[in-house]
């Protein structure tokens, strides 16, 4: 085993993952020994293409972290492909992957008092209805919705600007009518998307008081934590504890514009990525 979590997503939207991560696995410093993260950047949007090709690509983006990088967990830090491509990547790597629904959901049980609740995500997380599937299995009431506007406007950094708030304010007025209509009382907002943490000041200046925002990104690093180490044999968690004082390694890929990735990157993850590489996985 080479100790070596590999992180995945469409574009550096799941850097606030890997940002949860690092924060909450600091404590096991040492048992991580690196971190790949890959960027499928020529790829984004996953949210606007069906089932097929977002699993086609996932399960390729996948195979290059096992296969190429060593890793030996996955998390599948998107939830468009956590939603609609989970099977296919664990069918095509040997190892365990985790995506961001399941926690999402728990966390969403977690936070709800009335057990009704909101998600916002992309076009083909909402289609799929994995977060509906999810959460029912917590016995909440959902509501999705489709917000595919906000990727592009935090791509272009405007996330905090007065065009991406008017946007927000459209989209939550208008989930939160369809909830009035179905009688709900929602007090839990999940971010379905992990693009929409950098926009999670905006989304809780519109929000009614009472609604609690929740984003995916630190359960699932919790439970990243408990499945990472549950995996572990003590012999192997032995040879590692001589790299205790050590911090995990950071490796960052895309499979284009490594200079974007460079420059937007740091808003996801909260400091420098350092240089990306530049990957090749075909069309
Ligand atoms: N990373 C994706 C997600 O979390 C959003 C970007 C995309 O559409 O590829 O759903």
């Amino acid at each position: 085993m080479s100790n070596t979590i590999g992180v995945f997503d469409s574009g550096f939207g799941g850097l606030t993952v890997l940002h949860e991560l690092l924060n909450s696995l600091s404590t096991h410093e040492g048992a991580v020994a690196r971190y790949v993260f890959l960027g499928d950047t020529a790829r984004l949007p996953y949210g606007s293409k069906s089932r097929r090709t977002i699993a086609r690509y996932a399960a390729e983006s996948a195979r290059y972290l096992v296969e190429q990088q060593g890793a030996d967990f996955l998390v599948i830090a998107c939830n468009t492909a956590s939603a609609l491509a989970l099977d296919a990547i664990q069918e095509s790597v040997k190892v365990p992957v985790l995506g961001v629904i399941t926690p999402g959901a728990a966390a969403a049980r977690a936070a709800s008092k009335t057990g009704d609740v909101l998600v916002i995500a992309t076009d083909a997380t909402v289609q799929s209805h994995a977060y509906t599937a999810a959460c029912r299995a917590h016995g909440l009431r959902v509501i999705e919705k489709a917000c595919p506007l906000l990727v592009p406007l935090v791509e272009e950094g405007w996330t905090h600007h007065p065009v991406t708030a008017e946007v927000i304010r459209i989209y939550i007025n208008e989930l939160l009518a369809h909830a009035d209509d179905e009688g709900m009382q929602p007090d839990t907002l999940v971010l379905g998307c992990t693009h929409y943490p950098l926009i999670r000041g905006l989304i809780e200046k519109v929000v009614p008081a009472g609604v609690r925002v929740i984003d995916s990104a630190e359960a699932t690093a919790a439970e990243v934590a408990q499945q990472f180490f549950d995996v572990k044999t003590s012999a192997v968690l032995k040879k590692v504890e001589a790299q205790l004082s050590v911090a995990p390694e950071l490796a960052f890929f895309a499979t284009d514009s490594v200079e974007k990735f460079e420059r937007l990157g740091s808003r996801f993850l909260g400091h420098a990525t350092g240089p990306v590489q530049l990957v090749d996985l075909g069309g």
